[in-house]
């Protein structure tokens, strides 16, 4: 069965993580589903909005690290879909609902800065490790966190690599509301519902002029570079070692 399940019912294209014994890590394969599905969001005129959903315990782990340690050694995938995802969260021009429960790690967080609603369960915590990792932020984070957030706050998100908790996120502009984890695939369709009543030129045009795309993009290029060398680097290669190993990686 597909790890990435998409549904269209009523305006709205639910798109499902569903890998849940490995706390839905995104593969590859996983990124080129979450792509395609965007792709059909923004083609068929029956679809208004699209919602972002996970199966079980957390929302997600973020990318595959096994695959990143793959690709430090030069044995990824000849195509990457992470980039094509990428770009189609930026440039859809329809509505994104991030549903989110439990843990949101790496760009399970950093996806959301590209989401228009994201509603948090009670439990949701949200977790950017890049620096744990040695990595940087990517997903254009390093661009959109500082400016939702503040800088010291998303400072300490990537550098300290700690949970903040859902009200925190609430409070600090990332979300728009907090429900009981029962509640919260029953809340997201209800505003998905609001927003398919809604005129759907004048959301996509509204959508558009909130967003500087050609500068999110820019930086999304730039954080690429950086990101893609630094994957291969020493003090990256440790950090997926201790992963693999279950340790606490030594920088030193
Ligand atoms: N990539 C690959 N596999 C992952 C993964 C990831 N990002 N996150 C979790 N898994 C796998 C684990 O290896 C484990 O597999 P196993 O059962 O074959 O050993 C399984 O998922 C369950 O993970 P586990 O760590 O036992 O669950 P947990 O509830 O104790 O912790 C997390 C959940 C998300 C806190 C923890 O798994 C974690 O920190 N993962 C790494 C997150 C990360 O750094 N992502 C990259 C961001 S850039």
């Amino acid at each position: 069965m597909s790890e990435v399940t998409t549904e269209s019912s009523g305006g709205i294209l639910t798109i499902t993580l569903s890998r849940p014994d490995k706390k839905n890590a995104l593969t590859n394969a996983m990124y080129g589903a979450l792509a395609d599905a965007l792709e059909r969001l923004e083609a068929e005129s029956g679809i208004r909005v699209a919602v972002f959903q996970a199966d079980g315990e957390i929302f997600s782990a973020g990318n595959d690290l096994g695959e990143f340690a793959a690709q430090s050694e030069n044995k990824g995938p000849a195509v990457r879909h992470v980039e094509r995802f990428l770009h189609n969260l930026v440039k859809v021009s329809k509505p994104l609902i991030a549903s989110v429960q439990g843990k949101a790690v790496g760009v399970a967080t950093t996806m959301l800065l590209h989401c228009d609603l994201v509603l948090l369960a009670d439990d949701a915590q949200l977790i950017a490790p890049f620096i744990n990792l040695a990595l940087v932020p990517e997903a254009s984070s390093s661009l959109l966190m500082p400016l939702r957030i503040g800088h010291v706050r998303a400072f300490e998100m990537f550098a300290l690599g700690e949970p903040v908790a859902a009200r925190d996120a609430l409070a600090w502009g990332i979300a728009n509301r907090v429900v009981a984890r029962d509640q919260l695939r029953a809340e997201t369709q209800r505003l998905a519902q609001k927003l398919v009543e809604r005129p759907a030129g004048a959301l996509a045009l509204a959508k558009g002029l909130m967003r500087n795309n050609e500068q999110v993009l820019a930086q999304m290029e730039r954080e690429n570079q950086i990101f893609s060398a630094q994957l291969r680097s020493d003090e990256a290669k440790e950090a997926f070692r201790a992963f693999a190993e279950k340790r606490k990686p030594n920088f030193n």
